[in-house]
């Protein structure tokens, strides 16, 4: 897949052609990372302060607007620029890039394999706590890796199965999470069953119950796992993962769910969710570092997945067949030993540490709070325009802070050119034709104001009143 059919703008995406889409130009043509410090400051100018205003209550509300604008304040993007893809990436506000920035410089003035002997062993031990922490489990269920991507392919291949055996995905999947999935089938003679995701009665869904049975159907006693996503990239609908899994464990049945979306969206508890795996992003609405992620394995089960990638330690032996020190084969009995695989990224390991500590400054609680109102707020102001079909729920349980929606008569991508071209709103669509899905889709999350939301929603309504005329 190109960047054309991905909805992204590549223009976007290219600091060498930033000058060449910013309105007023300010950037000229600085690139790299000199244009990176650059974009701090305009942003500032927009009213940025280094404490936050007082809030209403200890809770900061999801519609306490100067509360809200000073934290869109502290990210880097640039004025006037309306960002609406964290489901893509999630743009690190100051602290996280500052933070990032210094470790690369940490790691180049000493030794140099300080960073990664020193620094990244240790360091990630606590880094680890704090995640698990702020995913509710264990830090010995925790692995970090790149991206959700990986995680996705860990979890698929690790468990053994038989020929013959079965899988369910989904359509709605994104591809990092089917295709291990097919993959393996492939590769083992396994067969693959989808859940058909896409039909209209799951835009917006009836009920979440709708979903369960459509998981169900398709169960047989070959079912080995189910790997779905806990909030589809297509139309943002969040899936009953917890009765899923529920559903799963009774059968005996192994689920991996794909969090490349929820991690810093929503308030996560792993162990109250039940699911057997878990892959998740950091680099997307954690906001941490590029190349970012995590990889959940329930503790109880982490002797059957076997790591695909492994440099570590084979029944506690070394390969010269010794055995190897205490700490370290007890490390590979933990979730950790996922992490045995090459040099790490210090810098990009710091950069999470920082993204946990700017949520646990404003909460998950109170952020998944405000997306949630951001979000309504867009479907509310977008159903009120004629043309537009929203796909995204109004059932909080089936929905968050990603907005599906399209325009009659508008062709998704030209919506979000318009959007870009006209107003500096950044969304993308989403397209696969193979299932008759066509759609826009908002992010709203911490760099969007309340403003911006409404900016969205006029454009939308210029734009559909255009194409009815
Ligand atoms: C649902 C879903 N899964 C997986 C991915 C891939 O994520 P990553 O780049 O972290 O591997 C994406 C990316 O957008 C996604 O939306």
């Amino acid at each position: 897949m190109d960047d054309t059919q991905s909805g992204f703008d590549p223009r976007f995406e290219d600091p060498r052609k930033l000058d060449e889409i910013s309105r007023r130009g300010f950037l000229g043509g600085v690139v790299g990372v000199a244009g990176a410090a650059l974009l701090a400051t305009p942003r500032a100018s927009r009213g940025a302060q280094t404490t936050p205003p007082p809030t209403s209550s200890p809770t900061p509300q999801p519609d306490d607007e100067p509360y809200w604008r000073w934290v869109a304040d502290q990210f880097l993007i640039r004025e006037n620029l309306a960002y609406m893809n964290t489901g893509t990436r999630g743009p690190s506000p100051r602290s996280v890039y500052e933070a990032q920035i210094e470790a690369i410089r940490a790691s180049n003035v000493d030794r140099l394999s300080y960073a990664r002997y020193v620094h990244d062993a240790e360091f990630r031990d606590g880094l680890r706590i704090k995640m698990a922490t702020f995913l509710g489990c264990n830090p010995s269920e925790v692995a970090f890796t790149n991206n959700t991507t990986e995680g996705m392919a860990f979890g698929t291949n690790g468990p053994d199965f038989e020929r013959g055996d079965e899988m369910i995905c989904t359509n709605h999947d994104h591809s990092s999470g089917a295709q291990p999935v097919y993959l393996r089938a492939a590769r083992q003679g396994l067969n693959v069953k989808m859940v058909d995701l896409a039909h209209p009665r799951f835009h917006p869904p009836r009920s979440p119950t709708d979903i369960i049975d459509a998981f169900d159907a398709l169960i047989t006693r070959r079912t080995k796992l189910i790997s779905l996503c806990q909030v589809n990239y297509t139309d943002g609908c969040v899936l009953p993962v917890k009765e899923i899994c529920e559903l799963a464990r009774s059968k005996g049945i192994l689920t991996l769910v794909d969090g490349a979306h929820p991690p810093g969206m929503m308030d996560l508890d792993l162990h109250a969710l039940g699911c057997d795996m878990y892959a998740g992003a950091c680099h997307k609405w954690m906001m941490a570092g590029m190349l970012t992620g995590f990889f959940y394995v329930r503790e109880a089960l982490q002797d059957r997945i076997w790591p695909t990638i492994y440099s570590g330690p084979v029944n506690g032996l070394n390969m010269y067949g010794e055995q190897v020190n205490e700490r370290f084969a007890a490390r590979a009995q933990t979730a950790a030993r996922y992490e045995m695989r090459g040099s790490g990224n210090y810098a990009a390991a710091r950069s999470i540490d920082a993204a946990l500590d700017f949520h646990n400054a404003i909460t998950p609680q109170a952020i998944e709070a405000r997306d949630r109102y951001l979000a309504a707020r867009a479907r509310d102001g977008l159903r009120q325009i004629g043309g537009v079909e929203i796909y995204s729920s109004d059932d909080p349980k089936s929905s968050c802070a990603l907005v599906s929606f399209s325009v009659r008569g508008v062709g998704t991508r030209d919506l979000s050119a318009a959007l870009w071209d006209r107003h500096q709103i950044y969304i993308r669509n989403v397209t696969h034709p193979e299932i008759h899905w066509d759609a826009n889709r908002a992010s709203l999350h911490l760099m969007v104001t309340s403003a911006d939301v409404d900016l969205l929603v006029g454009g939308v309504a210029e734009i559909a009143k255009e194409a009815k005329a």
